[in-house]
């Protein structure tokens, strides 16, 4: 017999099914309009904080100690032309995660057990795609537990670390500064944020891709009917120039999305790679924090379906959510920027964050991985596995490491929506009981 969760239990699942229940206090926020001239000084800023590390170079020793010089290495060289990136020598191993949410405390206390009893060393590069904090303490002692075993880390923002914090609302930051804060933040502490190159007898480039969501994912309209009404967390905690990123209107069924802001941090990545030669490694790794096709989605369980079976893939209990987050998840604008770098190198593979479902599958010759470390709860779940850890995704030695194909985690290794709603019952007692 099909059982189904009563609907009032069932939008308390919804809650922990996307987990956006760690939002805290909510903060004001100013919507004052911005003048046009911002968005000269955001494009600025993006490339400046490209030019910062303009050109250096750099071996796998300890990289807190080269900042000084690089930034002496890069205003030498600011205007000579010098490609945009390091080059790392010295990398056996390159690793990747997401989703870290150190806010949990959990999570920090997992993190900083885990670089203390692992073997990471100077020889490995741990690549973060995006959420680790928006608190920049919480940042910081993130970082610094990786950097401390020696490991090279890599680091793109995602959506959280675009909060503002109080202290950030009340200097009136927008979240494009905010953003600028964490980098400075990651530099500060060693952590690269951009372009790689990691020598060695397999070499590969390691890419920043910034993005943002926009909407382009979405699946069902219907299902996103109230979308505007959504407590989309980010709506909130996050402030853009809104001259330059005016929410998208409430025809377009995209609400409160921010409009041009995928867009502009494309252009950012344009203009970034363009200084590159990346036909000089064997691979490209592209890192994003956001989402970029559809077959990334949670529940996209078929890679030979051209469109989602809503009847097949949505029978958890929690559709309307689903469909709801895909209008936040990511952009196919993001997957036609990694899709035009195919032609420069042997091998292409995608990491990104964001929806703490894990993923590993090859699709249209470029694999795609998502392996979030997620909040205690999903990980109680089994939305995340309860032994999530770093992912080996390629050695300088033999190249790619190989990964068992992933497409939805909780309901291929997780024991399936029954397994799913007896958690439930679990985690929260009463709350969640079913109805037969
Ligand atoms: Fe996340
Ligand atoms: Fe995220």
């Amino acid at each position: 017999m099909a059982r189904h969760l009563p609907r009032k239990q069932l939008v308390a699942a919804f809650l922990l099914w996307f987990s956006y229940d760690q939002c805290q206090a909510l903060l004001p926020v100013d919507r004052q309009a911005h003048t046009s001239g911002l968005r000269r000084t955001i494009r600025q800023r993006c490339l400046h904080h490209g030019q910062t590390h303009l050109g250096s170079y750099s071996s796998s020793t300890n990289n807190n100690n080269n900042n000084e010089e690089e930034e002496e290495d890069a205003s030498n060289k600011r205007n000579s032309h010098t490609p945009l990136f390091h080059q790392l020598h010295g990398i056996e191993r390159i690793f990747a995660l997401s989703d870290l949410h150190t806010d949990h405390v959990d999570n920090l206390k997992w993190l900083q057990s885990r670089m203390k009893h692992g073997d990471f060393s100077d020889k490995d590069l741990i690549v973060v795609a995006g959420d680790i904090s928006h608190e920049y303490d919480r940042l910081e002692k993130s970082l610094q537990a990786m950097r401390d075993t020696g490991a090279h880390v890599f680091f793109v923002a995602g959506n959280h670390e675009a909060w503002l914090t109080k202290q950030d609302s009340e200097q009136a930051l927008t979240s494009i500064q905010k953003l600028d804060r964490v980098y400075e933040t990651c530099r500060q502490a060693g952590v690269w944020t951009e372009p790689l190159l990691v020598s060695g007898p397999h070499s590969t480039w390691v890419l920043p891709l910034q993005s943002w969501y926009d909407g382009s994912l979405t699946f069902n309209q219907e299902l996103c009917r109230d979308f505007g009404r959504w407590p989309w967390m980010d709506f909130v905690r996050c402030r853009w120039p809104i001259d330059d990123f005016p929410p998208a209107s409430k025809e377009s069924g995209n609400g409160k999305i921010p409009m041009g802001l995928t867009e502009y941090f494309l252009q950012g990545n344009r203009d970034i790679m363009a200084g590159l030669d990346l036909s000089t490694a064997e691979a490209v790794l592209t890192v994003s924090h956001f989402l970029p096709n559809v077959q990334s989605l949670p529940d996209w369980a078929d890679l030979n379906s051209p469109v989602f079976l809503l009847d097949e893939w949505l029978d958890h209990g929690a559709a309307g959510m689903s469909a709801k987050f895909a209008k936040v998840a990511g952009s196919a604008l993001l997957d036609e920027q990694i899709r035009s770098l195919t032609a420069f190198s042997n091998r292409q593979i995608h990491i990104f964050g964001h929806s703490h479902r894990p993923k590993d599958f090859e699709f249209g010759g470029i694999r795609y991985i998502h392996n979030p470390l997620g909040k205690p709860r999903e990980r109680q779940m089994h939305m995340v596995s309860p032994t999530a850890d770093f992912q080996l995704v390629w050695t300088t030695a033999t190249g790619e490491a190989a990964g068992e194909t992933m497409l939805r985690y909780w309901d291929e290794k997780g024991g399936g929506k029954e397994a799913l709603w007896a958690r439930l019952e679990k985690v929260r007692p009463g709350r969640y009981s079913r109805k037969t």
